[in-house]
């Protein structure tokens, strides 16, 4: 069992899916039959992280607690944490110091989707090496990413925020694992020009250091984008189409915690009845036939 805390950094405006995201925080949003952050909040389950924060914004934090609770429905515990303003991912781990108590982290974005069969071991890895780990996933359109730039050798030169001219196609996903320094870390960054404190100059304080990892997610593997409102709805038909084709479920927390021992077969047919009328309920109770 690792002794990494997990953060789940759902806090933002949401302005780039307004008018929806005025009412309702971007990470609420269904992607197909969950709530965004079910995915994300699966992900560092499947890390075998069971001590989470989730920071929001003051004002949505009352409506992830409605969702979310204590944790303890999924055999986990949930750590709750204000960003007053949104001021960069880096700040999560200067707002997060306490609740990690010098603890190694592994931080994913609220709005983050990944799906791959070898994502836990993927994982396990990073959670096994020192300094900071974090993905780099080949995509189309890197100026919209950070941006992975690679010396000849293959080492890594620097990590651009949104490049006007991308040096390579591979951009960093919002899953960064890093070691116990990470807030004394971010508490060194400055704020950029646009007055957030970067995650890439984190990062560009453990690469100075020679403590930074970049671990490619290849081709078997789903990062999917919720940013705009096509690729929101790109996503959800991806979930949909996974889920009729195998019968599984993309993203389901009860059936992680049942898997590996958190929730117990009682545990888990509480949650099943919790939605009876659903199809969620009775994949559930199925879970339980098996
Ligand atoms: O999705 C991966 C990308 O995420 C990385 O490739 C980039 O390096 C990283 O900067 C970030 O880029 P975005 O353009 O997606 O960042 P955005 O400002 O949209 O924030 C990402 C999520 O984090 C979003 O759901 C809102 C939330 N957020 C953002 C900021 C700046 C916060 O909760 N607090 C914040 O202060």
């Amino acid at each position: 069992m690792t002794q990494r805390k997990g953060i789940i950094l759902a806090g933002g405006t949401g302005s780039r899916l307004w008018p929806i995201t005025q009412g309702v925080s971007k990470q609420l949003m269904p992607v197909y039959d969950k709530p965004m952050i079910y995915y994300p909040l699966s992900v560092l389950m499947l890390a075998g992280i069971r001590e989470i924060a989730v920071i929001t914004t003051d004002e949505d934090q009352a409506q992830f607690q409605r969702l979310l609770g204590d944790g303890s429905q999924w055999g986990i515990a949930l750590d709750w944490i204000v960003q007053p303003k949104p001021e960069g991912l880096a700040q999560a781990y200067i707002l997060a110091e306490d609740f990690l108590s010098g603890a190694p982290s592994a931080m994913v974005l609220g709005d983050n989707i990944f799906f791959g069969h070898g994502l836990p071991a993927k994982m396990a890895q990073a959670d096994s090496r020192s300094g900071g780990t974090v993905f780099g996933y080949r995509v189309s359109d890197p100026e919209r990413y950070g941006v992975v730039d690679f010396a000849p050798d293959g080492t890594v030169r620097e990590i651009i925020e949104k490049p006007a001219k991308p040096p390579s196609n591979y951009a960093v996903t919002g899953l960064y694992f890093l070691d116990e320094t990470a807030p004394e870390r971010a508490r060194a960054v400055r704020p950029s020009p646009r007055g957030e404190l970067e995650i890439a100059d984190l990062l560009e304080s453990y690469r100075r250091d020679g403590k930074l990892n970049v671990e490619a997610m290849g081709r078997g593997y789903a990062w999917l984008d919720t940013g705009t409102h096509g690729s929101l709805l790109d996503a959800g038909n991806f979930v949909r189409t996974l889920q009729d084709r195998q019968g599984t479920q993309v993203g389901c927390p009860e059936e992680i915690a049942f898997e590996r021992g958190w929730l117990s077969p009682d545990g888990l047919r509480a949650r099943a009845d919790v939605y009876a009328k659903t199809g969620y309920g009775a994949y559930l109770r199925g879970l339980l036939r098996e």
